[in-house]
């Protein structure tokens, strides 16, 4: 990564910060952007976001780094250290997807993705969930305001820390122990993180009731964050009221901030409240050092993977979440809006209620960014 201060590479919107760790270029320094395709459909999603983002002309330069089920197969490494020191040099990373049939180790995501998400430190995985087109809302009446809401997952500790293990393996007798790791900074950074991202209000989603340890140093951080922002509307809540709420009443959510396991679960309820997964983008940054990854929250999809079928806007939408974050504010809002627009005209993949295919729903979208 370069060192800063960033200047702004337009004199447009692109002034505005999009929120913590967000990076700003001169014009004439194109930002680095590491892309992992990856696996399944990663393979078709990816190539769509970069000729979405080709399109502005931003002068970006994408850098292939061969991460993925193939590779690991044939050389039984993962994620070799060069690859890594790839990624670790970029300003930005773009993932489509990680995950294979042929691979039943967990140790695969666990060096690979979690690794990217771990060693870099990107502790705040940012889902938003924004309804683009009213046709895609599940719900019967989803009004105006049906789903605008922004899960904010801590990515780091929890219950992927792959702490604990197993006691007489394969016998009747056999004991699991799955830990779940909360610390006082990683809570602490979580919860500034969502407060400094908030719109309009704050919901913490726990199980305090459950987990009472942990429960009890998310309450102690929890207060502290509050008291840091007493302008910002903030709730508690039960993660399984705040499930059924989601789906209920979506338009009382902005953000909701939670733990990793939870936030994995309700960012896909809050997928599911756009039109799927195909729809949903991610961040995961570090505020701190600005560095982030960026990818679509589904996964691989083997079962369609290569058909060309596959909805890229979950990854073009992560394009523009990468683009903000690079300071591209303006054009990462036009991505949105043509693809929003795209969506509406019915120039979309059948999963959203068109017929096209990857390809085409991109050079869609692409279109309509002049
Ligand atoms: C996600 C995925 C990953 C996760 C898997 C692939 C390890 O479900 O990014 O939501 O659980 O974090
Ligand atoms: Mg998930």
């Amino acid at each position: 990564m370069r060192p800063g201060p960033w200047a702004c590479p337009l004199d447009t919107g692109a002034a505005l910060l999009a929120g913590p760790g967000t990076r700003r270029y001169l014009n004439h320094v194109a930002a680095q952007v590491a892309v992992i395709e990856g696996d399944g459909i990663g393979r078709e999603v990816i190539p769509a976001a970069i000729t979405v983002i080709r399109q502005l002309g931003l002068g970006l330069e994408f850098q292939p780094v061969n991460v993925g089920a193939e590779r690991y197969l044939q050389t039984g490494e993962a994620l070799p250290e060069d690859d890594f020191a790839q990624l670790e040099a970029a300003d930005a990373i773009l993932l489509g997807a990680i995950g294979d049939p042929r691979i039943t180790d967990s140790r695969y995501s666990w060096q690979t993705l979690g690794r990217i998400r771990r060693e870099l430190d990107l502790y705040a995985n940012v889902r938003p969930a924004r309804l683009l087109c009213g046709r895609l809302s599940p719900l019967r009446d989803p009004g105006p305001r049906a789903a605008d809401i922004i899960v904010v997952r801590e990515n780091t500790e929890g219950l992927y820390s792959r702490m604990g293990g197993r006691f007489k393996p394969g016998t009747p007798e056999e004991m699991a122990i799955q830990e779940h790791v909360s610390t006082f900074r990683g809570v602490t950074r979580i919860l500034g993180y969502a407060f400094s991202t908030a719109r309009s209000s704050v919901v913490l989603a726990d199980k305090w009731q459950a987990m009472p340890h942990a429960g009890a140093l998310w309450q102690r951080c929890w207060r502290d964050a509050r008291d840091a922002h007493p302008d910002v509307p903030a709730r508690h809540m039960s993660i399984d009221a705040c499930a059924l709420h989601m789906i209920a009443e979506p338009w009382q959510f902005d953000v909701i901030v939670t733990e990793n396991c939870f936030g994995d679960i309700l960012s896909d309820i809050a997928g599911g409240l756009i039109g799927g997964v195909g729809m949903a983008p991610s961040a995961s940054i570090n505020a701190a050092t600005g560095r982030a990854l960026f990818e679509p929250v589904h996964g691989s999809a083997p079962d369609i993977a290569g058909t060309g079928t596959a909805n890229p806007a979950a990854a073009i939408l992560s394009g523009a979440l990468m683009l903000r974050h690079l300071g591209f504010a303006a054009e990462a809002a036009a991505v949105e809006a043509a693809t929003a627009a795209a969506l509406e005209a019915g120039e979309c993949t059948a999963d959203a209620g068109g017929s096209l295919s990857t390809r085409e729903a991109a050079v869609a979208i692409a279109w309509r960014l002049g």
